[in-house]
């Protein structure tokens, strides 16, 4: 059977959006090459040797059409890059109310962690119809997140989150890759993206082994590596108290002003002379190389669980 499609699956709410614009670029093209093409043929022919042709070339100075070619092709270039940047800026900002997964990336594997606590490798499942935002980190080198059904792809570094977000709108299997290439093994660093019906993922998410949530993960990690005797309610070292931080302006010590987001919270856990909360002498030590990136994200939506609470140490 004849199956080699043109295009991937248009799986998500973006999917086309993105074909649109790519078609319209491919029409946008062909306006332009395929009279350029014919002309070239054309010309060849009435003016080849020999031929009676008018060869005379007298004078013709058209303004308005030197006007209409450089006005049109500006007003079709700053249209599409106008529509690519629409584009280009809903791809950037996940909804609020999206779902979030955790994804750390390390030679040569995918690892997801879902806050319910499952955690995958080589796979993501999600359900359908619901806004997924990815935050997303590399243990090694760069990486790239991409799924050609969703019409998304991002690249995953070491050190920082960046986020990629889509909704499904097809249940299925669908490809996803890494596109970055990233050493040996990087040709089978992929695995699948399994999209489900709402009750199918509530299902999935409560089988197999259950691990505690990743704020639960997140929480006794705070206990085991000692963040709780500095950072409890009942420590004897003066530290910043964490409860309620996150999404909260933080003053530093330089004078600037931070936002509490999973970065920050990340970076003061692997580099804490980085960014100093003010009135706070800088004496936490780093824990790189004591914490996996995975265990960086617990404490992340450990942390984040405390947003609104006031009691450290309570069961998140
Ligand atoms: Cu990871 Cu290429």
């Amino acid at each position: 059977m004849w199956n080699f499609p043109l295009l991937p699956d248009q799986a998500s709410t973006h999917a086309t959006q993105v074909d649109r614009l790519g078609i319209a670029l491919l029409g946008l093209s062909l306006m332009f090459a395929i009279p350029v093409c014919f002309l070239i043929v054309f010309f060849s022919i009435k003016y080849r040797r020999g031929s009676p042709a008018d060869r005379s070339n007298p004078p013709n100075n058209i303004l308005v059409l030197e006007w209409a070619w450089m006005i049109l092709p500006l007003i079709l270039a700053l249209g599409i890059f106008t529509w690519a940047a629409l584009l280009f800026f809903d791809l950037s900002r996940p909804p609020a109310n999206a779902l979030n997964i955790d994804v750390v990336a390390k030679q040569w594997m995918w690892k997801v962690q879902h806050a319910e606590g499952r955690a995958e490798i080589n796979e993501l499942h999600v359900p359908i119809g619901r806004p997924i935002k990815l935050t997303m980190t590399s243990q090694d080198v760069i990486h790239d997140f991409s799924v050609p059904a969703f019409r998304v792809k991002h690249d995953v570094l070491p050190n920082r989150y960046t986020t990629l977000w889509f909704q499904p709108t097809k249940t299925g299997t669908f490809h996803l890759f890494c596109m970055e290439y990233c050493g040996t093994d990087h040709s089978i660093m992929g695995g699948d993206v399994v999209v489900m019906s709402a009750t199918d993922f509530e299902q999935w998410l409560n089988m197999g082994t259950l691990n505690a949530s990743e704020a639960a993960a997140g929480q006794r990690l705070f206990r085991q590596y000692g963040c709780s005797g500095c950072h409890g309610p009942s420590a004897a070292v003066h530290a910043p108290s964490l409860a309620g931080l996150y999404g909260k302006s933080v003053p530093l010590s330089d004078g600037s002003f931070v936002l509490a987001d999973a970065q920050y919270i990340h970076d003061s856990i692997y580099l804490p002379n980085k960014q100093i909360a003010a009135g706070y002498p800088a004496i936490m030590p780093s824990f790189k190389g004591q914490l996996s990136e995975d265990q960086v994200l617990q404490l992340v939506e450990y942390i984040k669980s405390l947003a609104n609470s006031d009691t450290m140490g309570q069961q998140p």
